[in-house]
């Protein structure tokens, strides 16, 4: 059939699988650049954009994601202030989203939105695969008893650890936290080790440090005690800087072997959020590479694991 009035037949456009982070603030998110990479390595056809979403008034944050789903989009990635309510709207959840309290990813699966949360398997796999981590065995001490710390409790429990120690400035919320994954099934019946919990200030040594309080990367050193980095063989920061963060230097010089930012994490818990998506899980060190080349170019680049 001829194209009326002789206009040149369209070539059908195939539709790109539209994904979104979304968060308050948003512009230093790094997500666009990673899932684009994985698209372009994994042949896939999508579009991948940030979306800052007002904290106010309550119920925005649902709206849009229910705009998003209905309008077509495929999935989400949840980024600070709004994890918890993403877990909150979320209508089923995965085991280490519900263990979370927290959701940094919602995929629609029929009707239903689910939420997960990678930010744990991301770190783990981070801490196996590109710095050759075992955590089998290992005595880890965990700073920081927040959302950030929530979201990678039970991961580092599966993945073998001989001990995991919860140190927070307060207290109580450190032992709510540990009170709350040691009354788990996960805990009470896998044979998992059950969480401690301490002051920050009396916390001992351990084969992994691992920050994920959000003292950040610009600000002053944690009040820890003096010893705390011997015999550590790996610190680790949750979150990434073009340079080594307050908290590496406080570990390096404190005796830890080896200190790392959370760059690797970063890719990680999007990879995971990719195979959630779309079945296939990317080549993560390529994207790694070409971000900390990225990062160190910028001045002053930083950011957290999301
Ligand atoms: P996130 O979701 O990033 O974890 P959060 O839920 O507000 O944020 O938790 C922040 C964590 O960092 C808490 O464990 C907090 O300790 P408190 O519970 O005592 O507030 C910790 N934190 C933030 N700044 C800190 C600092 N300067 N020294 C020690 N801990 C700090």
């Amino acid at each position: 059939m001829r194209s009326p009035a002789g206009a040149a037949a369209e070539a059908p456009v195939a539709a790109l699988d539209r994904y979104l982070v979304i968060g308050n603030p948003i512009a230093h998110s790094r997500s666009p650049e990673i899932h684009a990479a994985f698209a372009r390595q994994t042949g896939a056809a999508i579009s991948y954009e940030r979306l800052l979403v007002p904290v106010a008034p309550a119920g925005e944050f649902a709206r849009v994601v229910d705009d998003f789903f209905g309008g077509g989009g495929r999935g989400l990635n949840i980024t600070l202030p709004f994890k918890e309510q993403a877990f909150g709207h979320a209508q089923r959840h995965s085991e280490r989203a519900l263990l979370a309290g927290a959701a940094n990813t919602l995929v629609l699966a029929g009707d239903t939105v689910v939420g997960d949360n990678t930010d744990g398997p991301g770190l783990v796999t981070d801490l196996r695969d590109r710095l050759g981590f075992d955590l089998a065995g290992k005595s880890v001490l965990l700073l920081g008893a927040g959302g950030a710390a929530r979201g990678i409790v039970m991961s580092l429990l599966q993945a073998g650890v001989a001990s995991l120690t919860v140190a927070n400035r307060t207290p109580a919320r450190a032992a709510a936290l540990a009170a709350q994954f040691n009354a788990s099934a996960a805990v009470r019946e896998g044979g998992l080790p059950p969480v401690r919990a301490v002051e920050l200030a009396a916390a001992r040594p351990a084969d992994l440090v691992l920050n994920a309080t959000s003292s950040g990367v610009l600000a002053g050193e944690l009040a820890l005690p003096s010893d705390l980095f011997a015999g550590c063989s790996l610190a680790y920061d949750c979150v990434y800087s073009a340079r080594p963060t307050v908290f590496m230097v406080q570990a390096e010089a404190g005796g830890a072997a080896r200190t790392a930012d959370g760059l690797g994490m970063l890719v990680e818990q999007a990879a995971e959020s990719f195979l959630i998506w779309r079945g296939v899980r990317p080549a993560t060190g390529p994207v790694y590479r070409m971000l900390r080349e990225s990062i160190g170019a910028q001045a002053g680049g930083a950011g957290d694991a999301r």
